[in-house]
């Protein structure tokens, strides 16, 4: 049973009311700005050149069928996150519903899935800086701008700029820098003009011939483009972590997931259209700045320097988060005793987990300096498609295990969105390549291993219990 030992929910709970006291400020309009500042990134500006390989013209599907399995399972997220509103992420509402084996599982398959997230969004980045570069005429050296075996016909040997955005990246959150409100909002607003600016001067350049044929792949292209793409909706649980700011969270976290994943879906359609409209879609194949090589060939040159420096800036920020993000479940594992303590050690003068936070960097900077993006996204989806599905789970469980707690947001139409939403992920993970289930299969039964090896028997809330036993059995012997 002590597999499933859960942290007290009534404790986590208070713990969540108690350090922050916040104010609760946030309206639709504020959530649906920051999903869509949470969410797009690479997807956007990269992995739509692969997807527009995959499914062809078509790909316009495989964002919405993408863009639906992420709101089924974004009703569910919301959901936990309103009925256990404290800071984690859904490491932290498992360890309370599901049990103490299933928190390890997701947070061992979300160390991987921020982590790869960096490398991806490195590697994405790394491409529209090589693209900018080449505008003023410069290059790197061949050898240095790929991953090995990343591109046809040129020996690559790794990808230098990637892992040197990762480095820095890594020493300014290692120093305790965290990105403010504003920023963020201007962040947005640069990546939000970048994709209107693509949409609103690529339309000019359409030749409908390009979208014939349109599905040249079939419904199967079609769902292993959208199992790609997928990752270009991951981030909206940023949302949901703002759950006890919002005024009214009933009605305004669903109106925030579903008004951003909504806006997001028309800017993806409208680009993939556009894109595959300028450029027939085999041109895309191994190209890494897809936005911007469209608008080349459309000798709009210097509109497309405009979007390499916006998607350049748009996808540092999401590296921020997701650096940011990487290590404070690091940290909370190894608070709760599941990690070794050193991880959760703070930095007495910057007040951040700096070991932990270089030990991610080093890693997962030499995971994007070799390993090719496509692989790399297909992991991180799987990754968090799976985390997606113990979500779904979860809301199940807890309406049945304590439907007397407090839910200021309940998903609708459960249990039937919830299976959808399982379903539907299930379906995207079946679309994945076999390697990717294969690593990802090697990633979770070295987990359940460690958990086994270690974590479990160093789990604080199992020696707490223990020590609980212990001064009982203590005491009933005394007293005899
Ligand atoms: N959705 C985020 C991106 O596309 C992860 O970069």
């Amino acid at each position: 049973m002590s597999l499933f030992r859960t942290k007290s929910l009534e404790q986590l709970i208070e713990a969540g009311r108690r350090p922050h006291g916040l104010k609760k400020v946030l309206g639709p309009v504020d959530l649906i700005l920051m999903g869509v500042g949470a969410i797009v990134g690479t997807g956007i500006f990269v992995l739509t050149g692969t997807g527009a390989t995959t499914a062809g013209p078509a790909l316009v599907f495989s964002f919405i069928i993408a863009a639906c399995a992420c709101g089924f399972a974004a009703l569910c997220y919301a959901e936990l996150a309103s009925t256990v509103p404290v800071s984690g992420s859904i490491y932290t509402y498992s360890y309370a519903t599901l049990g103490e084996i299933v928190a390890w599982v997701i947070g061992w398959d979300l160390i991987l899935e921020y982590g790869l997230n960096v490398s991806t969004v490195a590697v994405g980045w790394s491409g529209y800086f090589q693209s900018l570069l080449s505008g003023f005429g410069i290059a790197i050296p061949a050898a240095l701008s790929a991953a090995p075996g990343s591109v046809q016909g040129v020996d690559t040997i790794m990808n230098f700029p990637a892992l040197c955005v990762v480095l820095l990246i890594t020493s300014v959150v290692s120093m305790g820098v965290r990105k403010s409100s504003k920023i963020n909002n201007i962040m947005v607003a640069i990546k939000v003009a970048v994709v209107l600016l693509f949409i609103f001067v690529g339309t000019k350049h359409v030749q409908p011939q390009n979208w014939q044929p349109f599905a040249p792949f079939g419904s199967t292209g079609v769902l292993s483009a959208a199992a790609l793409v997928f990752f270009a909706f991951i981030g909206f649980d940023a949302v949901t972590s703002a759950a006890e700011e919002v005024r009214k969270p009933e009605r305004d976290l669903p109106v925030g997931i579903i008004g951003s994943l909504a806006i997001c879906t028309v800017f993806y359609v409208a680009v993939a259209a556009i894109m595959t409209g300028i450029v027939p879609y085999q041109k895309f194949l191994g190209v890494d700045h897809p936005i911007s090589l469209a608008l080349q060939s459309a000798g709009e040159t210097w509109v497309a320097g405009f979007v390499d420096l916006g998607a350049i800036l748009g996808m540092t920020t999401v590296l921020l988060v997701m650096t940011y993000g990487q290590t404070r479940i690091t940290f909370a594992m190894s608070r709760d005793g599941l990690l070794p303590k050193f991880l959760s050690n703070v930095h007495p003068k910057h007040g951040t987990p700096f070991i932990t936070t270089w030990i991610v960097g080093i890693i997962f900077g030499g995971v994007a300096a070799f390993m090719p993006l496509r692989v790399l996204a297909e992991l991180v989806n799987i990754g968090t498609l799976a985390a997606f599905c113990l979500v779904a789970t979860a809301v199940m469980v807890l309406r049945r295990k304590r439907p007397d707690l407090k839910r200021s947001f309940r998903c609708p139409g459960v249990p039937a969105v919830p299976i959808l939403a399982i379903l539907m992920c299930l379906t995207l993970m079946s679309y994945l390549h076999w390697v990717t289930w294969v690593a990802f299969g090697v990633w979770m039964s070295i987990g359940i291993a460690v958990y086994f090896l270690y974590a479990r028997s160093r789990s604080t809330l199992g020696l707490d219990a223990m020590n609980r036993s212990g001064r009982r059995q203590a005491v009933v012997h005394l007293t005899e």
